[in-house]
């Protein structure tokens, strides 16, 4: 197959190029599939013209998985108009150019498309009602794609996504934690961490999978994310135990840490339909905490 992966410098892109290699190696540089990786560079999705470009210089793709995505929650609330374009008028562009290829579509979205307010894990039937312009922007590419492809294209949710690459929490707690002695960090915000790896590995299990490969399958939402349930500030303690930084953790409410786009409050979600569907693994947060946190620490 022909695999087109955007967004090749973010965590997701850059953790499914690490497995890719890492498995060429294994297999003596024999590989059944041809990944292609693309940056803003080669395609970039705020503008109609450079995807349209892209793709009528490109040969066809089998699958397309789209990683990139205008990720600064914060930033987002002022510049509406580009996070959407990116997170919602190119996915709309890449659901009807799959469709021209007849390729699959893999689609990465969030958990912010919830509100936070369910009191239980969310199942992907589940009503979303977004609080902040990424998450808006985020559910609006959804339904696009849902709308353009309602057979063979596949969504992703997941949540807290941190890895060795890019900006994330993990890499900011570890960082700030050697600097000072004592962090604030917000304790009332509930989720699951997800290690990009997982995500990433995740994935090419779909992709591999006989019953993916059939075409003309409908269009499915499904939720992934690490198992478990923590806040921010628990997050945190354990980032610095599992690293041994000694740094003070004190927990602070989201009233005291006022940010420009509101956060949801817990956005747990039910990973049952994609466990059952491809026979995913979805490992303990701490567990894949701790390869992440050795991988940081030993710059591999
Ligand atoms: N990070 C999280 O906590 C989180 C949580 C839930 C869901 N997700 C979703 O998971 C997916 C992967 O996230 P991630 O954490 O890997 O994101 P990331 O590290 O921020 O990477 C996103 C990539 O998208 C690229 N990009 C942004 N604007 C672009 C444009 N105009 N044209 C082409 N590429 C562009 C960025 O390019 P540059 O490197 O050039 O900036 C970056 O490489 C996204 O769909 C995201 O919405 C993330």
């Amino acid at each position: 197959m022909r695999i087109l992966v955007t967004g090749k410098n973010g965590q997701l892109g850059r953790s499914i190029h690490k497995l890719i290699n890492a498995d060429t190696k294994i297999d003596n540089n024999q590989s059944s599939n041809d990944f292609i990786f693309v940056g803003r560079e080669e395609l970039d999705l705020s503008s109609e013209s450079s995807i349209s470009h892209y793709f009528d210089r490109s040969n066809k793709f089998d699958v397309i998985i789209n990683c990139a995505a205008y990720t600064a929650v914060d930033k987002a609330e002022k510049e509406q108009e580009l996070v959407n374009q990116v997170n919602h008028l190119a996915v709309k562009q890449l659901a009807n150019i799959a469709n021209e290829q007849k390729a699959k579509l893999v689609h990465v979205s969030t958990d912010y498309v919830f509100d936070g307010t369910g009191g239980k894990p969310y199942k992907e039937t589940d009503k979303t009602n977004p609080i902040n312009v990424y998450g808006k922007t985020k559910l609006a590419g959804e339904k696009a794609l849902q709308e353009i492809m309602p057979t063979d294209a596949i969504i992703i949710r997941t949540s807290w996504l941190y890895s060795e690459f890019g900006n994330n929490f993990v890499k900011t707690m570890l960082n700030l934690g050697k600097e000072r002695d004592e962090l604030n960090v917000v304790s009332d915000q509930i989720g699951s961490p997800t290690y990009a790896t997982d995500l990433a590995e995740t994935i090419l299990k779909i992709i591999d999978n006989k019953n993916y490969q059939d075409k003309e399958q409908s269009t499915e939402i499904y939720h992934y994310s690490n198992e478990g349930e923590i806040g921010w500030y628990d997050f945190a303690k354990e980032i610095f135990k599992l690293a041994k930084i000694d740094c003070k953790v004190c927990p602070i409410t989201t009233e005291q840490y006022p940010t420009p786009a509101k956060r949801p409050k817990s956005t747990l979600m039910d990973k049952g339909k994609i466990v059952e569907k491809f026979s995913i693994k979805t490992p303990y947060w701490k567990e894949t905490l701790c390869s992440c946190i050795n991988n940081i620490e030993n710059k591999i």
